[in-house]
């Protein structure tokens, strides 16, 4: 089957390589839509991250470069392995893509599996990917999607709950305002969850395809440009002169987190949802004289089940995030080069790895 597989920094090729062998406790996913993500950038630009180098094999996955990439992606099951019983060939759904260690609690009564040693994604870690035309996935991370949800929207399904549990990490309120630095495809979506949840959503964003794009969908109510407008006083101006009640950080831009910093009500919280390739600065006497809470977030855990009832319940709608897609032949030249080059103009690619659907 055609696959893109990593194999260094700028080495991105899509060539043809065996499938995966169904084991017991797994299920085959032929695969309908692959988003790119921004992680997939860091890799090819500046790799690899998350992606064990070659002659460095995964501790978990055994694996090492060359790997299969796609972690953002939604499917069709074609085969079910033994024991598998809660699954069936036909279903459509999206997967969890974690690779975690096998003694590690993953069940529904877990908030921290996310968190273990040598946590990695499949799609980057091994495990093979999305950006193929089929996938072989453990029982446990694969996640069922009402028929009624098209198969390109559930792709954005993974980014999703990225946005969902950066919104939980924040303990925000129905009724609250919220501040959102960077209107990127996770920045929109964090938008679209704190929108769901009755929030009111200031956007704060450069691009102006991608401020429009927050108001057109109906995710944000304000959409300020950095460029033109003080942040800091408008905010303070959009809520009595109070400050947003919390704010997410989805840049790694040091003015957007210190912009953030001053836009926050006393005892506010900032959660950084961004990856920081570099050191950041921030005023600690502010942080101590304001009560503001700073609070990390990485991926999910046990968000699956409430991002995919949002989406089946029409409370999120993610076809407006979809601004392309792709065959896989073409991931490169047009899918990375348009969002490495031209991010303006897009929010999320999707690819199509048989080509089905374009
Ligand atoms: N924590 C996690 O689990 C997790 C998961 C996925 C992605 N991420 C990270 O989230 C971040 C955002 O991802 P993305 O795909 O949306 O990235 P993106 O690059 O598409 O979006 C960033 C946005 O910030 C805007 N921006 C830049 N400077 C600005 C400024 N001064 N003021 C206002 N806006 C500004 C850009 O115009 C852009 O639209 C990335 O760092 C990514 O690696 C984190
Ligand atoms: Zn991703």
């Amino acid at each position: 089957m055609k696959a893109a597989r990593f194999y260094d920094r700028g080495d991105i090729r899509i060539e043809e390589i065996e499938q995966q062998k169904l084991e017991p406790g797994t299920v085959r996913i032929d695969v309908a839509w692959t988003g790119i993500c921004g992680t997939d950038l860091h890799e090819y630009l500046d790799g690899p991250i998350f992606v064990p180098a070659h002659g460095h094999p995964h501790p978990i996955s055994g694996e090492d470069a060359p790997v299969t990439l796609g972690h953002e992606f939604s499917g069709v099951i074609s085969e079910i392995g033994e024991g598998v019983t809660d699954l069936a060939i036909g279903d459509h759904v999206v997967v969890e893509p974690y690779i975690i260690r096998d003694d590690v609690n993953t069940g529904p009564d877990s908030n921290d599996y996310h968190l273990s040693d040598d946590m990695n994604f499949i799609g980057l870690g091994g495990r093979g990917g999305g950006l193929a035309e089929n996938i072989v996935v453990r029982e446990r991370w694969v996640h069922k999607v009402d028929k009624s949800v098209a198969l390109d929207e559930a792709a954005l399904i993974e980014p999703l709950s990225v946005a969902y549990h950066a919104v939980k990490r924040s303990g925000v309120q129905a009724g609250q305002t919220a501040l959102v630095g960077g209107a990127g495809p996770i920045g929109q979506l964090t938008a679209a969850v704190l929108t769901a949840l009755g929030v009111k959503v200031i956007i704060s964003e450069l691009s102006p395809l991608r401020r429009q794009k927050a108001l057109d969908a109906g995710v944000a109510e304000v959409a300020l440009n950095p460029a033109e407008t003080d942040v800091v006083a408008e905010v303070k101006k959009l809520t009595g002169g109070k400050g947003a009640d919390v704010a997410f950080e989805c840049t790694s831009v040091q003015v957007v987190f210190d912009t953030l910093m001053d836009a926050v009500r006393p005892t506010g919280v900032i959660v950084v949802v961004s990856i920081w390739g570099k050191l950041a600065s921030f005023d600690m006497h502010k942080l101590v004289m304001k009560e503001i809470d700073v609070r990390g977030t990485i991926g999910y855990v046990n968000s699956h089940p409430d991002t995919i009832a949002l989406v089946e319940s029409g409370k999120i709608d993610l076809k407006p995030f979809i601004t392309g897609k792709i065959r896989l032949e073409d991931l490169v030249d047009k899918g990375f080069d348009t969002l490495i080059n031209h991010n303006e103009t897009a929010v999320k690619i999707l690819v199509s790895p048989t080509g089905q659907g374009l």
